[in-house]
């Protein structure tokens, strides 16, 4: 069987070294001292006008990341559930809030976000790339898609820009970026990439940090920032890494004006990496698998960290399938649906593959891509019979894929959980 154990030795040498290393800014209240934001990445909201859920909408949601798009409306009750419950000051929503960026999903979302600060939160947003018409918006009925208007940045600035850019004190004319004060003495800082070409910051938005680090640093503040596209590189296998154009003149600046965090997402998984005093956090998607989101608390004056938690739906869902709650049913329909891929992939593998192994190949591409995705910290097992049956088999892109995902498990660090002093 012909062998290329590149990947594999580079995972299995990661895994050995890894062993041995061991105020709510209401337009109108006073700003509060201290409080917590709920964080939420990713959303690839839906809209339900513009399905039946028929043969074409399954075929695109198998090949659509695993995300859930059946259980939106449960969701997004939750959360509010979540909202109400907690009385978080501010729920931000840092990019790629819609699925394609379709102007029907956009009009639902800000129904909802309206209902949000009714209930007296306030909704800060930022546009990711599959927001502002860089991918075009369908609708599916029966077996057939159809193009549907999708949102250019001019109308995500007119029906979104409520939420918070239209009422901050500092805003950039040229992007969808602005600033705004959160608590007394702290400022979040909303830098989009998104809004002229994807994932790039243009000239004029880092002229706009600038003069907004410049504001806050007069105002004797602190700034957090917030950005859709990670800033920093994440994945040692470059796999899923796209980092902004104008990133490294982002960090610089923030170091330079003593930012010290930036919330991300983009990446669909919980990630952490630190650079020149700069702590990025990627925010995971809320709606894969465990439906995770983040709290960002304040303590007056300095304190600030951060919390990675999983939104419980279960209540809220009509049907489980026969599982005990929505976690395990959600977790058994993306191995499903991770399995399915790799069993489909049959001609990609060696000849003599026969079913058993490639269900065990299956089984274990679904598990690590669910550790991955969840953000696990995780032992790999280099005598695991799904990690040798990958090791054994012959060059594909399956293999390639797998021995990438294999370098980006966390194998050290526990990314949940993290605070630091501003
Ligand atoms: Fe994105």
């Amino acid at each position: 069987m012909k062998q290329n154990p590149s990947f594999f030795s580079l995972a299995l040498s990661i895994v050995l070294s890894a062993s041995f290393l061991g105020g709510c800014s209401s337009k109108e209240a006073p700003l509060k001292q201290e409080g917590k934001i709920l964080l939420v990445s990713d959303l690839h909201y839906y809209s339900d006008s513009l399905t039946d859920y028929g043969s074409k909408f399954q075929e695109i949601v198998r090949n659509a990341d695993g995300k859930d798009p059946f259980h939106q409306k449960a969701l997004l009750r939750a959360l509010k559930g979540q909202i109400e419950k907690e009385k978080y000051d501010a729920v931000v929503f840092n990019g790629d809030i819609a699925f394609n960026g379709e102007e029907a999903s956009l009009n639902d979302l800000t129904g909802y976000f309206d209902s949000v600060e009714e209930s007296g939160t306030e909704v800060y947003v930022l546009p990711g790339n599959h927001d502002v018409g860089f991918y075009q918006g369908f609708s599916s009925f029966g077996d057939k898609t159809e193009d549907v208007k999708t949102y250019t940045p001019s109308d995500f600035r007119k029906s979104l820009g409520k939420y918070g850019y239209d009422s901050a004190p500092l805003k950039d004319e040229d992007s969808f970026s602005y600033l705004v004060p959160l608590y007394q003495g702290l400022y979040g800082l909303f830098l989009d990439a998104n809004s002229s070409t994807e994932n790039a910051y243009e000239e004029s938005t880092a002229e706009f940090a600038k003069e907004a680090l410049e504001y806050v640093k007069e105002k004797g503040g602190k700034a957090i920032s917030f950005t859709h596209q990670p800033l920093l590189s994440h994945l040692k296998s470059e796999r899923l890494d796209s980092r902004s154009v104008r990133s490294d003149e982002m960090l610089s600046l923030f170091k330079e004006y003593g930012v010290k965090v930036n919330f991300a997402g983009h990446l669909h998984a919980l990630n952490r990496k630190e650079s020149g005093g700069v702590s990025e956090i990627v925010n995971p998607c809320l709606c894969l698998l465990n439906n995770q989101y983040g709290v960002i608390s304040y303590t007056e004056g300095k304190d600030l960290s951060y919390g990675c938690f999983s939104l419980d739906i279960t209540d809220y869902v009509s049907s489980l399938e026969g599982y005990s709650s929505f976690q395990e049913y959600s977790e058994a329909r993306y191995k499903r649906i991770q399995k399915e891929k790799i069993l489909e992939a049959k001609d990609s593998f060696a000849t003599e593959t026969d079913e058993e192994e490639l269900s065990l190949l299956g089984d274990y591409f679904a598990k690590i891509n669910t550790d991955f995705f969840e953000g696990n910290l995780v032992k790999v097992d280099s005598e695991d019979p799904g990690f040798l049956a990958w090791e054994g088999q012959i060059d594909s892109f399956w293999r390639d894929y797998v021995g990438k995902i294999l370098m980006d498990l966390r194998l050290e660090t526990d990314y949940h959980h993290f605070s630091k002093s501003l």
